[in-house]
């Protein structure tokens, strides 16, 4: 039986995916900050980014995929900054402390989950592109999304020298209709997706995902996104 933890399983695209790999040939195991409402069949952990725990995983659990799915775009405290005068120190340490740090000091605790043909895929963003950005603003989400990009490289590299066919990735979900995206996607002009069909597309594509994409983000129609 495939083993697959979600981090983040509470989320817009995160609960889409416990869905779309529900099967009998996959157990699924799930973190999240509250206790979610979830099938008994679904191993549940809790795990807040702001506490920095030891996650409570039974080291015993070798994952094929594991994906993250937990995101910061905005809160009460921190909305994304359209011009430099905007620019807070905190919401950017936050913004960090979220997107890329947290998951990263998160998978150092799963070091002992990994196999030689695990998958690790972390939600990016397309706007964390520098060589696609021609709008600017968003300063902290970008920059954030971009140091995500770096270390989804980094990991490929390193963990590349104990598993042989480990597969690191970003992966952009398309705009999905989420809490995250709800503020700023009045302004979108290409289609919107229900997280169900983000989590579908994004399945397919983690199905096809091989030695030769590790390091990478790719779109959810495959496409690769330059740095
Ligand atoms: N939606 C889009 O259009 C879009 C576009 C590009 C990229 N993405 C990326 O896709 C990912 C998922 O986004 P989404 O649209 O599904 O957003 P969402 O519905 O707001 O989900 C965000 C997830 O992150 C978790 N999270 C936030 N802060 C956390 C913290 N301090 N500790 C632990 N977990 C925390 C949330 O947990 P709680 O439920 O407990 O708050 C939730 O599970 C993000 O990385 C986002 O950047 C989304």
């Amino acid at each position: 039986m495939k083993q697959i933890l979600i981090i983040g399983g509470s989320g817009a695209i995160g609960s889409a995916l416990i869905s779309e790999y529900d099967n009998n040939d996959i157990h699924i195991t799930v973190t999240s900050r509250k206790k979610q409402n979830l099938d008994p069949h679904i191993n549940q952990i809790t795990y807040d980014y702001d506490q920095q725990d030891e996650i409570n995983l039974n080291g015993e659990i070798k994952f094929d995929l594991i994906i993250f799915a937990t995101g910061h775009l905005h809160n009460e405290h921190y909305k994304p900054e359209k011009s430099l005068k905007e620019i807070d120190k905190n919401a950017f340490q936050f913004s960090y402390h979220i997107n890329c740090i947290a998951p990263l000091i998160l998978l150092r605790q799963l070091t002992n989950n990994l196999t030689d043909h695990t998958k690790i895929v972390f939600l990016s963003a397309r706007v964390g592109s520098i060589s696609e950005n021609e709008l600017g603003g968003w300063y902290a989400y970008r920059m954030s999304k971009a140091a995500l990009n770096m270390m989804i490289k980094n990991l490929s590299i390193e963990l590349r020298r104990k598993y042989k066919n480990i597969i690191v990735c970003g992966m952009h979900p398309g705009t999905v209709d989420s809490k995250l995206s709800k503020p700023y996607s009045g302004f979108v002009k290409h289609e919107i997706f229900t997280p169900s069909k983000s989590a579908a597309m994004l399945k397919k594509v983690i199905d096809e995902l091989s030695l030769k994409h590790s390091g990478k983000t790719y779109d959810y129609a495959f496409q690769e996104i330059a740095y």
